[in-house]
């Protein structure tokens, strides 16, 4: 039989996904892949019936609806202030996780190097060697998750291509400052890298904490690679909907890659995706909220099983130190909780680099009635303290 290419064998399959898996399997409440439980607006709803009648069921230009890709140029806009072309700076794509291998591919040649830092959404690894790259790993200092400038500074040293910055970040729930995110731009000019960063939960950020989009900062236009999505903002992650941003170099070539890659997203949702991102800024400010109550009650829980964790300052995760819990692994805790407790995390040993195993990643997009019977269960690792 044919071996299979030997690129695969350095990763596995996506943990997160195996535990949902383990979750449907032993009806544990699922923590673990972040998606919400609840759908997207109802003018959207009203907006996809209207589009499924219509005459948008045939490929649509590769690169994105043009009413499509003209609400997503005035929502950018709207929000960053950036001046965006939508025939020239952008590329729609299948959700951000397309977006983010298409801005590696575009970005890299195989042999290059990519900083990469540890924890991290586990797709960026894969990209980075499906497109022929290296990771070079950077730390985020656990317990606030930030990077040392010191580190950072030497893995530019090596001469990467890019750089990935998650904002806010799965999985840590850290927003980087503006003060951070020009640090990193400054190092990419002066070693000539590019900086793709992937930021899907920019409009699920916490007071007093805000999203600063690097694209708008001074120096950016030639170097950042927006990936972004819909799936978040508008609680559609099911419809796959993202996009590349970027100077009109680049985005000539990554529409290249999009091309081959899927030809194109699913014409009917772009369609009726254009009334999401015309929603009035209540929808931004209702979408905070929202969240923000889902935190709280979830960290609220959290804080009376005293078990260590950052509070997250955006996206809608939190790594939670178990380690005084007493199990060998997270692996193994993780597992236990999905078969005994009936709520099912992610070992944090999948987001990181290096051999750590102190942390479960929880996410809290679900309903509250569902976020306070998951604290309910979750009360009883109080007994099994120091097993
Ligand atoms: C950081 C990050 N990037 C990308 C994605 C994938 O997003 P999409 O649904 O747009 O492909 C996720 C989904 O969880 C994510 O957390």
């Amino acid at each position: 039989m044919p071996a299979t290419a030997t690129r695969l064998h350095s990763f596995t399959e996506s943990v997160i996904r195996g535990m949902t898996r383990l979750a449907l399997r032993h009806n544990a409440i699922n923590l673990s892949q972040g998606f919400p439980d609840f759908g997207p607006p109802e003018p959207v709803l009203q907006a996809l019936e209207r589009a499924l009648r219509g005459p948008h069921h045939q490929y649509a230009i590769t690169w994105g609806a043009p009413r499509f890709r003209e609400a997503l140029a005035r929502k950018i806009h709207r929000f960053s202030g950036a001046p965006v072309d939508p025939e020239q700076n952008l590329v729609v794509t299948c959700g951000s996780t397309e977006a983010m291998m298409v801005a590696m591919m575009t970005a890299c040649n195989p042999g290059d190097r990519v900083i990469v830092f540890s924890p991290f959404y586990e797709n960026y690894a894969a990209d980075a060697i499906l497109s022929g790259a290296e990771p070079i790993y950077v730390p985020l200092h656990a317990p606030e998750f930030r990077y040392d400038l010191q580190e950072l500074a030497r893995a530019f040293e090596q001469g990467p291509k890019a750089i990935v910055v998650c904002n806010p970040s799965n999985p840590t729930g850290r927003v980087f400052s503006r003060e951070e995110l020009t640090e990193i731009l400054a190092l990419a000019e002066h070693h000539d890298a590019f900086v793709i960063t992937d930021e899907p939960y920019e409009h699920i950020v916490y007071g007093p904490h805000r999203h600063t989009y690097m694209h708008a900062l001074p120096g950016a236009a030639d170097r950042v690679i927006t990936c972004n999505s819909l799936s978040k903002t508008f609680s559609m992650t099911g419809w796959r909907l993202g996009y590349v941003q970027a100077a009109p170099r680049i985005i000539d070539q990554a529409k290249k890659v999009h091309d081959f890659l899927t030809v194109g997203a699913a014409a009917p949702l772009q369609e009726a995706a254009v009334t999401a991102l015309d929603l009035p800024m209540e929808y931004y400010r209702d979408l905070t909220d929202l969240y923000t109550a889902k935190r709280d009650v979830f960290i609220g829980c959290l804080r009376e099983l005293r078990l260590p964790f950052q509070e997250p300052e955006g996206a809608y995760f939190v790594m939670v130190d178990i380690s005084s819990l007493g199990f060998p692994t997270d692996t193994e805790a993780a597992e236990w909780m999905v078969r005994e407790i009936g709520v099912a995390g992610v070992p944090g040993s999948s987001f990181f680099r290096e051999p750590e195993h102190r942390f479960i990643r929880f996410h809290f997009a679900r309903q509250e009635v569902t976020l306070r019977e998951a604290a309910s269960r979750l009360s009883r690792l109080r007994d099994v303290r120091g097993r």
